[in-house]
């Protein structure tokens, strides 16, 4: 039996179904393996396909009963009115007061968005066979994608899932220079074509990184070389004139696309490049699906929706306050970096969309790896550690040869999702011979998971499970009633950081005693020059 104070409901017109499933965690739930010996059943019926993706939630704590609350707490909450009116261009951000256009550039019927798709693939697909040529005359071996959050997880997640050969894709997105200074080395500078990516062109990591870039270039490659090697990926065309970019090599994307979205925008830039464009038009007919899916399916099999409503049930109602993401599939190593940006920078906010402060827990920490090297690192903790951690684990069907190695590899996932739910009441497991050791190995079970299941990965299933993880927090947001859409979070440290570095520099702006003390400490460490 498991009991916990659930959270306060975070809006009057959800006050029912919240206080009915709070009725459930307040008398006690039965534990994962007492759910399965009730209704062995639930292994198959707890599960729902969306597009090529099916998802197996029945090792998470819930009953029909409970299941039936949470469908009804998405219906007061309005979560697929809410998708609709998204989809249709409503303000849905409503402190910068923007649509959020994302899901418009991957419809098929948006004739304006998909002949910008067709024409910056057109381009990808020249530079990427080899037409498009340098003013030396040589086709691009390297490209390099500067850009820093959605300006480059997105890219960086497919193009690693995804891309392999010629043209080779690099990312540089931190502001260290030790980036950089690992980068320049492995590139031939008359065959790199470099894309500065930034939707508001003022992020100061990829200016910085950019000045230096151009500083490079300017030594090593052939005069004139911006007219050819220099992109801009930009909402402010005019900053990238400014540095040179030449209109025909800047590729627009609307303010009304957040950064943690823009994968679906110019911003795929190096990953078309690297895939091509009947590739990505198969990345955005699986996200285009799942759209459909989300709007669309009941919710009982709207894989998004049940997803969103599980996870407000863990972290909500069972106070879990993370959430992992174990892929089995070395291919989406960068998955969880992806997610971060995705489900927190949405997500972790404390006020509702009328600024009052919003009752009840919101964004999980969302953390994760792959599987099996998790199994080798942090399991242990979600296996044995005093806090249950949700866990989504992603597992295709098929992978690379040989067909048994992959194998090993979905075994290894299965078992530790069953071994998560039963622990040591698993009538598979073998009780410890040494009775001294008994307590150290005792598993408690009864640790939710879902399962994500899909045939191999591809461009489409990609693309769907973006999407999927895009309606789930979107869902979320809806029920806390919050904003998904803006990022006011990040704008303080930002400036403060601009007061900060003159201080290391040598001057001495007026600072508060606590960086001052920092910045003295950091100052007295620095080897001299
Ligand atoms: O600092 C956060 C953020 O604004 C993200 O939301 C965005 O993806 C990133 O910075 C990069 O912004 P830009 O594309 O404008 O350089």
């Amino acid at each position: 039996m498991t009991a916990t104070t659930p959270d306060a409901c975070p809006h009057s017109r959800l006050q029912a179904p919240w206080d009915a499933l709070a009725g459930h965690v307040r008398h006690g739930l039965p534990s994962l393996p007492g759910l399965f010996a009730a209704d062995p059943g639930r292994a198959t019926r707890y599960r729902a396909r969306g597009g090529p993706l099916l998802l197996d939630y029945s090792r998470q704590p819930v009953d029909d009963a409970v299941l039936q609350h949470l469908a009804g707490l998405a219906a007061a909450a309005g979560c697929q009115q809410a998708l609709a009116a998204l989809h249709a261009g409503a303000e849905v951000n409503n402190t910068e007061r923007r649509a959020a256009t994302h899901t418009r550039l991957r419809d098929p019927s948006a004739s304006c968005e998909q002949a910008a798709a067709r024409a910056r693939w057109a381009f990808a697909d020249r530079v990427r066979s080899g037409d498009y040529r340098t003013p030396k005359g040589e086709a691009i071996t390297d490209v390099v994608n500067i850009g820093i959050g959605g300006s480059h997880l997105g890219p960086a997640l497919a193009v690693d899932a995804l891309a392999h050969g010629i043209p080779r894709c690099h990312f540089l997105s931190n502001v260290d220079p030790e980036g950089l200074a690992r980068l320049l080395p492995q590139l031939p500078p008359r065959s790199t074509l470099w894309i500065l990516s930034s939707k508001s062109f003022s992020t100061q990591e990829t200016l910085l990184n950019a000045d230096a870039v151009c500083e490079w270039m300017d030594r090593k490659a052939a005069p004139g070389w911006r007219e050819h090697q220099l992109a801009a990926v930009t909402a402010n065309a005019a900053a990238a004139r400014v540095r040179g970019i030449s209109d025909a090599l800047t590729f627009g994307l609307d303010d009304s696309v957040g950064g943690r979205y823009s994968i679906w925008s110019a911003v795929d830039l190096p990953l078309a490049i690297a895939l091509g464009s009947e590739a990505m038009q198969a990345f955005h007919r699986g996200a285009h699906a799942l759209d459909c899916h989300a709007l669309e399916a009941p919710t009982s099999a709207n894989l998004p929706l049940l997803m969103a409503l599980l996870g407000i049930w863990n972290r909500n109602f069972l106070q879990r306050p993370t959430q992992a993401v174990v892929a089995y599939d070395n291919r989406l190593e960068l998955l969880p970096d992806y997610l971060q940006q995705l489900v927190m920078e949405s997500n972790g906010k404390q006020v509702q969309r009328d600024g009052r402060p919003v009752a009840c827990a919101t964004s999980p920490v969302l953390w994760g790896g792959i599987g099996t090297n998790g199994q080798h690192s942090f399991h242990q903790c979600l296996h044995q550690g005093t806090d249950a951690v949700p866990v989504d684990f992603l597992v295709p069907a098929s992978g690379q040869q040989p067909q048994a190695q992959h194998d090993v590899l979905v075994a290894h996932a299965l078992a530790q999702a069953h071994t998560l739910a039963f622990g040591s009441a698993s009538p598979l497991a073998t009780p410890p011979a040494d009775p001294a050791l008994q307590a150290h190995r005792h598993m408690p079970g009864n640790r939710p998971s879902n399962l994500l299941l899909y045939s191999r990965l591809c461009p489409e299933t990609l693309g769907a499970l973006i999407a999927l993880y895009e309606h789930k927090t979107f869902f979320e947001s809806v029920i806390w009633g919050i904003n998904p859409f803006d990022q006011w979070g990040v704008e303080l440290g930002k400036r403060i950081s601009q007061a900060v570095q003159p201080a290391l520099q040598g001057g001495d702006p007026a600072l508060t005693a606590d960086l001052r003390a920092s910045i003295d400490s950091l100052l007295s460490l620095r080897s001299p020059s």
